[in-house]
């Protein structure tokens, strides 16, 4: 069994940008600029900011946090946007979800430029993702995607398994999974609160990537001997620690491991992999790789 090191190939990606943006401040450049929307004091969202916020330091980025209180409302995060969309010292900007309830995440994420939307959350990114465009990827999947690549995990008619459906990984890493490309070119089978048989879908998986939400919801008896099993869970559950709480997957990672070739740790897996994959992306936005 093999554990995959999220956290060790993130560093590596992470220095090459840092390489490549200390080129670009040596040619008389601006260093790329990320900036971050976030409302409210959610403690997941807080950590995840403050983690991208942390990698912009670390690939030479600029980085700006614009904070709101919960009570914000609908208009005043459309100005914001609205004046994000037009400063041109700001090459992409993302809006932390979840927001609270009296918002539109929707609405809010269509007001973004999708030229700027570095999260790739806009219906124009995932539009041209589903067709094979130039765009941006969001970065879960993207990051999901990187580490197939990258440990050599074949993908070409392999059957693949995405547990979940949201928006934000479900749908998009089930999109990559099954492209004509490299990694892609898998028969995937994306299964969801009203899937039959999802144990022997699940046992017959040459991959299953888990992004439910539901801590241990994989078990031994549903993976296949030899799978690679992702697991993008991040439950926050009690624990007897400083803080309170740990995260927790949704693999029961101690009783699976031994069964799989390759396995995501919770947490050192997908997670620090995400955040690369917006650093990517907002790189290509001060290029202007993807959109003029
Ligand atoms: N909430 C959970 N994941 C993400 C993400 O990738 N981007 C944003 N903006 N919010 C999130």
């Amino acid at each position: 069994m093999v554990l995959i090191d999220g956290k060790k190939v993130a560093a590596e990606i992470k220095s090459e940008i840092a390489a490549e943006v200390a080129e670009m401040t040596a040619r008389g450049e601006r260093a790329p600029h990320l900036a971050a929307i976030l409302v409210g004091h959610d403690g997941g969202s807080e950590t995840y900011v403050a983690h991208k916020v942390k990698a912009c330091g670390e690939c030479g980025f600029k980085s700006t946090l614009i904070r709101f209180e919960d009570d914000v409302t609908e208009a005043e995060l459309l100005q914001t946007i609205d004046s994000l969309n037009a400063d041109d010292s700001v090459d992409g900007f993302i809006v932390q979800l979840p927001l609270p309830k009296h918002i539109s995440e929707q609405k809010i994420i269509e007001a973004i430029d999708y030229r700027k939307d570095v999260d790739g959350f806009h219906p124009i990114n995932v539009g041209r993702m589903s067709i094979g465009l130039p765009c941006f990827k969001s970065a879960t999947p993207a990051g999901i995607i990187e580490l197939l690549d990258r440990y050599h995990i074949s993908t070409r008619g392999a059957d693949c398994v995405v547990l979940g459906r949201s928006n934000i990984v479900g749908k998009p890493v089930a999109t990559l999974l099954m492209q004509k490309a490299c990694p892609g070119d898998a028969t995937v089978t994306v299964c969801h609160s009203a899937t039959r048989n999802l144990k022997e879908k699940c046992a017959a998986a040459d991959i299953i990537i888990a992004a439910l939400g539901v801590p241990g919801f994989v078990t031994a008896d549903m993976v296949k001997e030899g799978a690679a099993i992702i697991d993008v869970g991040t439950t926050r559950v009690p624990a007897d620690n400083k803080n309170g709480w740990r995260l927790r997957g949704d693999v029961d990672f101690d009783n699976v491991a031994p069964k799989c070739s390759f396995i995501t740790p919770v947490p050192g897996g997908v997670g620090p992999m995400t955040i690369v994959s917006l650093m990517k992306n907002t790189l290509l936005a001060a290029k202007h790789s993807i959109y003029q």
